[in-house]
């Protein structure tokens, strides 16, 4: 068996204060309503925004992906009224000068459970700003677990109900693995909270957007990094017999920042192994680190 990537794991703790519904309240002393749809039904939709150095990347792009979603839910709210609290969260946490992050959630609210969309409730809105290690990633790699994707057919939307992530996450975890890459009919979707890139022949492959993966905003990055470098790519699945003419995986995200794959395990077989981070991989850590630390 591969041997467990404890640095790969983040260790989070709770934040000392969120901003809950309007105030900020010491997070000992936050609490929703058991009635609330997040917690009942998993009804809410949530954001990741990355602050480096105390600034914001690509925040137009988080803010308008969380109201893409909650359009599509159905919950009434204007995204880009929470930037100044984002800005704010990231200074009352004492954060100006380090990495963090940003999470948002939004639930339909407090109602009696029913399946349908209750009308006329106030959505409950939490945020916080939490400490992220978003460098370094360039000196690791992960070993995976490759397992089916058990996923809904809206993976598009960035819905808290995550069972299906978390519980093909943690199967990984328990590996002592660093992630789960899903795959649907044979081809790649993403991990289970980070997209996937391929490197075959000098082509780069990442599964295309839709309904099965999650339109990240570090995907779109990397692919607009991808054009200007004049890197080809190809925005199509690629099918696990694939898997044997490739030449470099990385992974992708917010948290994740740019990761190169070392191995992949599918039913104890390892599938695929490459032990040392491939030239387009660190082509593409170089040129997001420079975009990320030159921001004003
Ligand atoms: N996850 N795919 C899935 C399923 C994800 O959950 C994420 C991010 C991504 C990458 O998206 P982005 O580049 O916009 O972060 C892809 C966040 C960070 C999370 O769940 O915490």
């Amino acid at each position: 068996m591969i041997p467990a990537n404890p640095t790969l794991q983040p260790k989070r703790t709770f934040p000392k204060e969120v901003y809950l519904n309007g105030e900020w309240i010491n997070s000992e002393k936050a609490f929703v309503s058991v009635f609330d749809r997040g917690f009942m039904l998993g009804d809410g939709i949530y954001e990741v925004t990355p602050f480096y150095d105390g600034k914001p990347f690509r925040l137009k792009d988080h803010l308008d992906r969380l109201q893409y979603c909650l359009n599509e839910v159905q919950i009434e709210f204007d995204a880009f009224s929470l930037q100044e609290i984002m800005w704010e969260a990231v200074s009352r946490l004492g954060f100006s000068q380090i990495d963090c992050a940003v999470y948002i959630q939004l639930t339909r609210g407090v109602a009696p459970r029913t399946h349908f969309f209750p009308e006329q409730i106030q959505p409950t809105i939490l945020l916080y700003a939490f400490p992220v290690s978003l460098n370094e990633f360039e000196s690791k790699q992960a070993s995976v677990l490759v397992s089916n994707d058990l996923r809904w057919q809206r993976c598009d939307i960035k819905s808290i109900s995550l069972m299906a992530n978390i519980k093909a996450n943690d199967q990984a975890h328990s590996l002592g693995l660093d992630e789960n890459l899903l795959v649907r009919d044979g081809f790649f979707t993403e991990g289970s909270h980070s997209s996937i890139f391929f490197v075959k022949n000098k082509m780069i492959f990442t599964h295309p957007e839709g309904p099965h993966i999650l339109s990240g905003i570090t995907r779109k990055v990397i692919l607009e990094m991808c054009r200007e470098m004049e890197l080809e790519i190809s925005e199509k699945a690629l099918h696990i017999n694939e898997l044997k003419d490739v030449n470099e995986v990385f992974l992708t995200g917010t948290t994740t920042q740019i990761l190169s794959v070392k191995s992949m395990l599918l039913n104890e077989k390892e599938i695929f192994n490459r032990p040392e981070v491939g030239q387009v991989t660190r082509q593409l850590q170089e040129a997001l680190i420079k975009l990320t630390r030159s921001l004003s």
